[in-house]
């Protein structure tokens, strides 16, 4: 799929078919985030792919009980850890949130070109998260996604955005 194509007509997805997503699919997903960027290419970050059923449901739960979350055949969590220098951080230990939401948008736009649908989920609980996930204490939850095949809502182009002329300035 062509690029412009695909940052285009991604969409945020609420509805998903049960449909298994090929092995092979996930994999080139999940390598656009293993490329992506970082700072001092620290890639201090893990992405957690949950498929068990009751652990989807308990995700779901501790994403403010977006239940539909758990409908997709797997979710992603995203997680990074503070880095231990605070040198050259643009927000100190906490950097690691912008490394890792730069792959995890890599990982949406791939989606997106797999025909895959995604949603960015940030209304979570971080403690609540952890424990259903049994994620190591030092982690922090960045980003979560359902990720599967579109039920209702296809992807479509985006509409609703602030014009061109109202987001930049050329100076
Ligand atoms: C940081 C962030 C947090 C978000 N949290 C949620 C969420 O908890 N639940 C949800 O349904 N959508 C969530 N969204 C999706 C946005 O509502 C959506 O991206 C926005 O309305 C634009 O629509 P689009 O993604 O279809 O282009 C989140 C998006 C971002 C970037």
């Amino acid at each position: 799929m062509e690029f412009y194509e695909v940052v285009k007509t991604r969409r945020s997805i609420r509805s998903y078919k049960p449909t298994e997503i090929p092995k092979e699919s996930m994999k080139r997903v999940l390598e656009a985030a293993r490329i992506a960027p970082s700072g001092h290419n620290r890639q201090f970050w893990k992405f957690y792919v949950v498929e068990d059923p009751e652990k989807k449901k308990a995700t779901a739960e501790a994403c403010k009980g977006q239940m539909w979350i758990a409908e997709a055949p797997a979710v992603i969590v995203a997680t990074g850890w503070k880095v231990p220098i605070s040198r050259g951080g643009y927000m100190g230990d906490m950097t690691f949130t912008m490394d890792v939401s730069i792959a995890f948008t890599q990982l949406l736009l791939a989606a997106r070109a797999e025909g895959l649908g995604t949603c960015w989920i940030g209304d979570f609980s971080n403690d609540a998260v952890k424990k259903a996930l049994d994620i190591p204490v030092n982690e922090y939850v960045v980003a979560v996604s359902p990720i599967g095949y579109p039920d209702k809502g296809a992807f479509s182009e985006n509409t609703k955005r602030k014009s061109l002329e109202e987001i930049t300035e050329w100076i």
